[in-house]
């Protein structure tokens, strides 16, 4: 029987927000359980009769991370209509449901709390930052739902659980190629000024590799310079750097903060090289830091010239819609749904999904993630045991700003 209970609020949820196929999901669900779709034991039921599989979407909508988490919500919005026009997983089409995480840890426990126990999807992709993902991935951990990473580069974060996995390389791999590239450039380089956000687990995590490689290199560290991602004035760590004389700042924070610091670096006159962490990798950071954003050196996991099927088709799709090339992060997202669909097919073809309750399909899809090989826009990708990707393919790009700063690009160098 179902709970009028539950209809009840079906009713108000579609009414609200229009989402039919959770209170399809629900009821369905409902007809073998007490409530929302969860049985007396606390086991999720199955989705046998529902013809979408439901997988969630944990990306920041709003905050200062907005500006990332919107180019993993593109992504992950091309994966689905293509793999849905595809015949989905295997005649079943794929569903993603979104709970915005907000730049904070709170807003992401929120939102795997509801993707998890009200959305019942069988899988989540995020959430935007490691900081978040630090306190979020173990509640997916503790529910046994597998969590694919797109934009996590902390160093940790597969180490969560055996839930956890990510698409996104760790920032002990990608970081030196910036480094490398720049000293390609100035080969007399010597004196280097990091910065980075104190308050962020990944730009914590980014600089330790960065300031490593400069000491690995036979550099010289002359300043290293803390701030928040959410102040807006740098005059001072800027200033402090720039009587040291660097010819290399290398700055760890994201989008808003890191592209100000740029800023703030070049109106006091700093004339050296620039590379960006990871946090930089988005062309949002072009209307921070616009004109000045010219020359910022930042290592990337994707590059759109990338040959291959996968990678052809999402880049076209991508240009089609946005009118530019697509960056890492939508590259990143779209391959984390790739992954979902292509473990859900190679699970399907083994003992059908629909047969599976939910914490089983969970369970058995998590360990098929881990095993499968995966043709991508990122290359082909695998990941170790303990679910961190194994990617083969990394570029550096450099900004390129039109004079007027309102447009730019994301030129990619030539490292080899
Ligand atoms: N790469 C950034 C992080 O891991 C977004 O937090």
């Amino acid at each position: 029987m179902k709970n009028p209970l539950t209809i009840r609020l079906c009713v108000d949820i579609f009414r609200s927000t229009k989402l039919l196929f959770v209170c399809t999901l629900i009821l369905t669900a409902c007809g073998k359980s007490n409530n929302l779709g969860v049985s007396a034991n606390n086991t999720p039921t199955s989705t046998s009769t529902t013809n979408t599989i439901p997988i969630g979407i944990a990306f920041a909508q709003t905050s200062n991370v907005a500006l990332l988490g919107q180019e993993g919500t593109d992504g992950v919005k091309i994966a689905e209509k293509y793999f849905n026009s595809k015949g989905g997983i295997n005649g079943k089409q794929i569903k993603l449901i979104f709970q915005d995480t907000g730049g904070d840890e709170v807003g992401a426990i929120n939102a795997f709390q509801t993707l998890i126990n009200q959305n019942n999807v069988v899988g989540i992709i995020g959430p935007t930052l490691s900081q978040q993902a630090f306190s979020a991935d173990p509640i997916a951990e503790r529910h046994q739902v597998p969590v694919i990473g797109a934009s996590n580069t902390a160093k940790g974060i597969p180490e969560i659980g055996d839930y956890v996995a990510r698409v996104s390389s760790s920032v002990a791999v990608v970081a030196p190629y910036a480094v490398k590239a720049a000293i390609k450039q100035n080969p007399q380089l010597k004196r280097v000024a990091v910065f980075y956000a104190q308050n962020d687990a990944f730009n914590k995590s980014e600089t330790e590799i960065f300031q490593k490689t400069v000491k690995d290199l036979g550099l010289d560290l002359v300043t290293v310079q803390k701030f928040q991602t959410t102040d807006t004035d740098f005059q001072t760590q800027a200033s402090s750097a720039i009587n040291l004389k660097p010819d290399l700042a290398i700055i760890s924070g994201l989008a808003v903060d890191g592209g100000n610091l740029v800023k703030q670096l070049r109106e006091l006159g700093y004339k050296g090289l620039i590379v960006g962490g990871n946090g930089f990798n988005t062309s949002h950071i072009f209307s921070v830091c616009r004109a000045l954003c010219e020359g910022v050196i930042i290592a990337q996991a994707y590059s759109p010239e990338y040959k291959n099927e996968i990678n052809a088709a999402f880049r076209q799709a991508y240009i089609q819609q946005y009118n530019r090339e697509p960056p890492q992060v939508s590259a990143q997202a779209f391959a984390a749904l790739q992954i979902y669909v292509e473990a859900l097919k190679s699970l399907d073809q083994k003992r059908r999904i629909n047969d599976l309750a939910l914490r089983q399909l969970r369970q058995e899809l998590n360990k098929e993630i881990l095993g499968l090989t995966y043709q991508t826009p990122l290359g082909e990708i695998a990941f170790t045991p303990v679910g961190d990707v194994i990617q083969k393919e990394f570029y550096v790009a450099q900004l390129k700003m039109e004079p007027n700063g309102v447009k730019g690009k994301f030129a990619f160098l030539n490292i080899k």
